[in-house]
């Protein structure tokens, strides 16, 4: 992936991060202000229930007021005797308004002994000791004004449940205390109207307390005698700020927390109370957040997905253009070394005809001069067609139409004997380690090819270790299966590595390395032609090779060679026989390049042979088919007319078994037809020597097949 596409997967990624983080940051914000509006919602609520409450509870005692004030008109200007003698009818009116009056539950007068005079309860009134009583108590000292008792019991033997009393002193016109007016009222009056205002909420609470906190009524219902403690909040700041405000508390009755407001009855000692548990406002609260999640959490997930889903595919598309880019590098880079071959190998073998005739020439001059001088410059003629000739050699082997003649070897074997061929193009600060498995690894190859490539990258190591170094020459089998490196090569390979400990190659060089021609070296000191020959041998022998570097730290090269299924044999090499032979034989050269054709006819002339030059493939057969007879034939491979080298050397194989075929050629494309197996073939340019062991072999090997068949 290239900068562009990290910096987009990175956009991408802190899109999604955004898309988790600001939903939950929303989300957090939501829920505070949520939580603030549902608290001013049910403060609002509480606040409008105390005032229900205070009007409620203003208009009750009221007209409870007024009760008090008419029974006291009844009774003016009476005695305690008159009113004893007035009981029954008294009693009847006490009654009347007590019935009048829903939150009523009885009205009394106590005569300043605390005993009944007359009441709306019953008639004749028992004759019941009430002076212990706090609404009678509270005014016996004093005028103590509108007096609010404690929820009391009955007496035996009035009957009802518990009540609170209302109570003032009966008038005299002296101030003498000449009893109490009472009213007692039903909590459970106001307990109702408290739930059916509060019942509907969750949480609801509604109470009303005497200013000292002594719990009058109260919702949700109480059967018990509480007073709400001065020391607590509630109880602070009711009397810190009468007209009304909120305070949070849990109750000591049933340990709920609560949130309230109180408001005082103007000028009665009285509060009202209403009020809402915490946990139903945040029950509230967390129930419209629900919503929020229910909606949010999906949405969210969804959003992250697509964004995901798209990171994804971008990743994956972005992957598959990296590795098409890769491929199509790969293929372009095939395409131009192809190219390049085609085009060094067609230079190469026009270049070796031309150096055969260079060298021929010099042979036969060498013969015919004695003089010292241009023996000399002969001498550097030679040694100049020498050098071309390695070039070419080199060349062909990059364009794969070397001349391999390859053989089955145990490539771990071989390589143990590289120690000595190695040494001496080495210099004595570099270590060679040689790590090789003890199984056999049969690999098919040109063996001095081969030699040539482990030394061709030898001496690159060398030459990338000016201060030392180690090389280390590994061989281990492996199974390829169509990686891209490997030039989708499939199957079981065998592994030759070279790596060096040396400065490592750039990369922008690395594409290049194994051109023909391309060298980093100064002028003079390299031809670029080693990895050539390397990429050219590996590729021909049907593997490839991989280079694996990185500056400072080193290069490894490794050569794929197909693993052979055949035994390998340690071949010897053939010795041949120096002296040449007075009358060696009789030879058929067949070559359609005149000048080549002189020189391989002096040469073959000076080994001793008879020769008959043919300039064609079909010229040879009429002569054989004639019943001429020759001790071998020496054939060109690319010829005009119908029919190549190796045509031939197949007809003759089948037509006169007998007779010896050697082909010469400066161009070979192992594409081409088959060989007829153990046909000799011999490189272009060739000097005596070759040509020599090359036909004395040819002829001993067909000379003792024929013995034996
Ligand atoms: N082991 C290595 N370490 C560092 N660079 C290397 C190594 N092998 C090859 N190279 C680089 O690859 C280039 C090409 O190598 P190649 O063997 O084809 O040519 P050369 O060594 O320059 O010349 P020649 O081998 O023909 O004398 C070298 O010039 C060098 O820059
Ligand atoms: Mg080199």
């Amino acid at each position: 992936m290239d900068n562009s596409q990290f910096s987009a997967i990175r956009l991408l990624r802190l899109a999604m991060l955004a898309a988790l983080v600001l939903p939950v940051i929303l989300f957090l914000f939501l829920a505070v202000t949520n939580y603030r509006h549902t608290q001013y919602v049910a403060d609002q609520r509480i606040e409008r229930t105390a005032n229900v409450l205070h009007e409620h509870g203003l208009k009750v005692f009221e007209t409870v007021e007024r009760a008090i004030a008419e029974t006291n008109e009844i009774v003016r200007g009476m005695s305690d005797d008159d009113i004893r003698a007035n009981e029954k009818q008294l009693h009847e009116r006490l009654r009347a308004m007590v019935e009048s009056l829903p939150q009523l539950k009885s009205l009394w007068i106590f005569g300043s002994d605390g005993r009944a005079l007359v009441s709306s309860l019953a008639y004749p009134n028992p004759n019941v000791d009430f002076s212990d009583r706090d609404y009678f108590r509270a005014h016996i000292d004093k005028d103590a004004g509108l007096f609010f008792g404690r929820v009391l019991r009955p007496r035996e033997p009035y009957p009802g449940g518990d009540f609170f009393s209302v109570s003032r002193r009966r008038p005299s016109d002296d101030g003498s205390f000449r009893g109490v007016v009472q009213i007692s009222l039903r909590p459970e009056y106001f307990e109702q109207f408290y739930a059916k205002l509060q019942s509907a909420y969750p949480g609801g609470y509604a109470a009303m307390v005497r200013e000292d906190g002594a719990v009058l009524a109260r919702f949700p219902v109480l059967n018990q005698d509480v007073t709400i403690r001065s020391a607590s909040p509630l109880g602070d700041s009711m009397r810190a700020h009468p007209s009304g405000g909120f305070v949070e508390q849990q109750s000591v009755v049933d340990q709920i927390d609560r949130r309230l407001s109180w408001q005082k009855l103007s000028d009665l000692p009285v509060f009202v109370l209403a009020g809402t548990e915490t946990k139903a406002i945040r029950s509230e609260w967390l129930s419209s957040m629900a919503g929020y999640v229910l909606f949010g959490i999906p949405a969210t997930a969804v959003l992250l997905g697509v964004m995901g889903m798209a990171l994804e595919r971008t990743r994956r598309l972005y992957v598959e253009q990296g590795r098409r880019v890769a491929a199509e590098g790969a293929l372009r880079q095939a395409q131009r070394m192809e190219a390049i071959g085609q085009l060094t190998g067609g230079v190469a073998h026009d270049f070796n005809n031309i150096l055969m005739i260079v060298k021929g020439n010099v042979h036969r001059l060498r013969r015919d001069l004695d003089d010292a001088k241009l023996i000399r410059k002969l001498d550097m003629i030679d040694t100049a067609a020498q050098r071309g000739e390695t070039l070419t050699r080199q060349l062909l082997a990059f364009s794969r139409r070397q001349n391999l003649t390859p053989s089955v070897i145990d490539l771990a074997q071989r390589v143990r004997e590289f120690r000595s061929l190695l040494a001496p193009s080495l210099r004595g600060d570099i270590e060679i380690r040689i790590d090789v498995p003890s199984t056999i690894t049969a690999v098919r190859v040109d063996v001095s090819e081969l030699e040539l490539a482990v030394l061709n990258l030898a001496v690159n190591a060398r030459d990338a270790m000016p201060n030392g170094g180690t090389i280390e020459i590994g061989v281990r089998p492996v199974t390829l299966r169509g990686e891209v490196a490997y030039d989708k090569l499939q199957g079981e390979f065998v592994a030759l590595s070279v790596a060096d400990t040396g400065s490592g190659i750039a990369p922008d060089v690395i594409a290049r390395i194994f051109e023909p021609f391309f060298t980093t070296k100064e002028v003079g000191k390299g031809t670029g032609l080693g990895l050539s020959q390397v990429y050219g041998f590996a590729k021909q022998s049907g593997g490839t090779v991989t280079v694996w570097s990185r500056i400072g730290v080193g290069t490894t090269f490794t050569l794929y060679l197909p693993r052979s299924r055949e035994v390998p044999q340690r071949s010897a090499p053939v010795r041949a026989d120096d002296a040449a032979t007075e009358e060696a034989g009789s030879v058929l050269v067949v070559e359609d390049n005149t000048e080549v054709a002189d020189i391989a006819t002096a040469l073959l002339n000076e080994l001793g042979y008879r020769v008959t030059r043919v300039g064609s493939a079909l010229a040879a057969l009429d002569l054989l088919r004639d019943g001429e007879r020759f001790d071998l034939v020496f054939s060109d491979v690319v010829m005009p007319g119908g029919m190549n080298g190796v045509e031939l050397a197949h007809a003759i194989r089948k037509d006169y078994p007998d007779l010896p075929v050697v082909l010469t050629t400066g161009y070979f494309n192992a594409l081409d037809k088959p060989l007829p197996r153990g046909l000799p073939v011999l490189r272009k340019p060739y000097d005596i020597a070759e040509l020599k062991k090359t036909l004395q072999t040819a002829m001993s090997r067909t000379g003792s097949a024929a013995a034996t068949g």
